[in-house]
This record gives structure tokens, sequence and C-alpha cells, in this order.
């Protein structure tokens, strides 16, 4: 993420650009940039995303994203906002300026279907049983999926017997790594082969809870599940985050559940942003948009864009 401090810096670094020049491409009023390497004015988030891009293209690195973050989005349960996390957190991270990539792990293939992706010639399981490299298809700029559709289930029992097998996806994903700020993969609602190799491959998993009675049944074969992964295969898996999703606090039950996962799960990292019940994030996947295509004024698209920052600033973290 670039931020008025690394812009300046890489500024002052590279004197033989001309910042009139890179003012233009990114669409700034002209002196914004000379004022701000002089000192006199700062860079706001709307400078800093339209520059994002441009300053990359002359050569800026972020040194905390030299390779991707990967982050599992994960659940045991169906329908508590996975994959729409996946597609919304991803869209808005890339609206900031991250490259992404978006992994469907699910043989229900809805990220794919979200997406607008169908007749899939090639797709994530080709990478994983035959050592194919990952099938990328771009979505959007600096958003890119790689795909599945049924033909991912009949892979189970196979990707189980292979030498390695739990480990074919963080393969496929180490030479993507350099080219994504974050790679985001959408688990299956199961603990399966799917999801662990999902998290083998994966820096961090995040959570998605859903603040219903049903909520945390499950939930602690779920933490289980993780922290052998992280013990016996990926020492350095790290829980992200727990985020609320479909919240509507003008239900007593929500606002109950809610006090209860803080008091239940509270040692764990639950981010700030909630997000909301909002029923255009349901017609944007029927639209098969993100919700910042389909509606960018939308309470769905305010909430994941919150999240994105969130996430950036790591400000969830005690
Ligand atoms: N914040 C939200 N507000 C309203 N509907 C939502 C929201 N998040 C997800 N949905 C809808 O709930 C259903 C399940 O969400 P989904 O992301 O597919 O869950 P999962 O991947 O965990 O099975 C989908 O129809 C989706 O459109
Ligand atoms: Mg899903």
């Amino acid at each position: 993420m670039l931020t008025h401090e690394k812009a300046v810096e890489f500024f002052q670094k590279n004197p033989a650009l001309s910042l009139s020049v890179i003012e233009k491409e990114a669409g700034l009023p002209s002196s914004t940039l000379s004022k701000a390497v002089a000192g006199k004015r700062n860079l706001n988030d709307k400078h800093l995303q339209a520059l994002q891009p441009v300053v990359t293209k002359y050569g800026f690195k972020d040194q905390q994203h030299a390779k991707a973050k990967v982050i599992s989005i994960i659940n045991h349960k169906g329908g508590v906002g996975k994959t729409t996390t996946t597609i919304n957190l991803g869209r808005a991270l890339s609206i900031l300026g991250n490259r992404i990539l978006l992994i469907d792990m699910d043989s229900q293939g809805n990220l794919t279907q979200a997406l607008g992706i169908d007749e899939l010639d090639r797709q994530v399981v080709n990478a994983l049983l035959q050592s194919e490299p990952l099938p990328l298809y771009s979505i959007a700029e600096r958003y890119d999926l790689a795909p599945s559709d049924l033909e991912l289930a009949y892979a189970d029992l196979e990707l189980v017997q292979a030498v390695g097998g739990v480990n074919q996806l963080r393969n496929a994903l180490a030479p993507l790594r350099p080219q994504y700020d974050y790679i985001l993969i959408d688990c299956p609602p199961a603990l399966n082969i799917f999801t662990n190799s999902s998290l083998v491959a994966s820096n961090s998993c995040l959570i998605t809870l859903q603040p219903e009675a049903s909520a945390m049944k499950g939930v602690s074969n779920l933490f289980d599940r993780i922290f052998q992964v992280r013990d016996r295969i990926n020492y350095e898996l790290k829980v992200e985050g727990i985020v609320l999703t479909m919240v509507d606090k003008r239900l007593k039950v929500h606002r109950d559940m809610i006090e209860y996962v803080y008091k239940s799960l509270g040692d764990f990292p639950i981010f700030k942003t909630e997000i909301r019940n909002n029923v255009t994030i349901k017609e944007s996947q029927i639209a098969q948009q993100d919700i910042f295509s389909y509606s960018e004024n939308s309470n769905g698209a305010e909430d994941y864009m919150n999240l994105a920052k969130e996430l950036i600033s790591g400000s969830y973290r005690k």
C-alpha cells in the first residue's frame, strides 16, 4: 500500500523522475507532487489511489508486498459469507492499488460463477493433479481469478492419495506470489482436503461468522483444524481475524450473538468492521459483479472498503 511517506521517499530517492509527467498520468492537479515532496501538503487517499499504479510502473516496490500475502477465507459452514467476502474484500483491495488473485477452492464454483466465468477449459484442479500452472482469468484491473467448477469435487480422493497432495496448492501458488499483493482463497464449507490444502498454502486465515444462533456450532473443530495444520505442516499460519457478516443490529439475536462471540473468541483478533446485511450484495451476485461495480454507494461497498482498509492497517490486532 502506498502511503504519503512512502510516495515522498520514492520521489526523493528517484530525482530523475518528472513529477509533472507522473501527476499528469495519475490525473492529479499540477504541482500536487512538488508541494508534497517539499513538505507543503499531504497526499490524501484519492491521490494515493491514483498514484499507486503509476509509481509502480516507474519502479516503486512496496517491500511489505515483495511476495503476496496468502489468506484463506474459511468457515466449515455454508452460507456465512465466505465467497462474498472473497469477491468484495478482494475487489476493495484492488481498488486501493493492490494486485489481487482470487482462488476458487470450492467445487460448487460459486466464486467463479459470481464473477461471470463459465465453460472452463482449464481450472484449479489441473494445477492440483497435473502440476500445471494455475489458470488465471483477468476480471478487472489488478483483479484475477483462478476458477473452479464441479470437476474439483472428483479430485478429492486422488488428491488425498497423491504423494504430498496437500502441498500442491502451495506449490502452484509459489511462482505467482511475486506478482500479487494478496491471494485470497475461497474455501469450501467443509474441513476437507481442499480446506487443508488452502491452509497449508496460506500465511493466515480469515474466518467469516454470521451472528446466528448456530454460528458457534463446530467452531472449536474449525480452530482445532487450523492449529493442527499450523503445528504439523505450516508453522507460520496465523489467524488473521474474525469478520462478522450479514449483521442486522436491529435484531436482538444478532446483538446477543456478537456479544457472545467477543466473550468466547475474544482471544483472537476480531475486525471492528462488521458487514451489514445488505440486499444489494445479493443482487450484485445475481448480476455477476462485485459490489463496487454493481453499486459503489451501497452499504455493502462501504463495509467491504472499510474491511480492506482495516486489513491493510492491521489495527484489529491487539
Ligand atoms: N452482507 C450480506 N448481505 C446480504 N446477503 C449476503 C451478504 N453476504 C452474503 N450474502 C448472501 O448470502 C448467501 C451466502 O453467502 P456466501 O458468500 O455464498 O456464503 P458461503 O460462501 O459462506 O457459502 C449468498 O446468497 C450471498 O449473496
Ligand atoms: Mg462459498
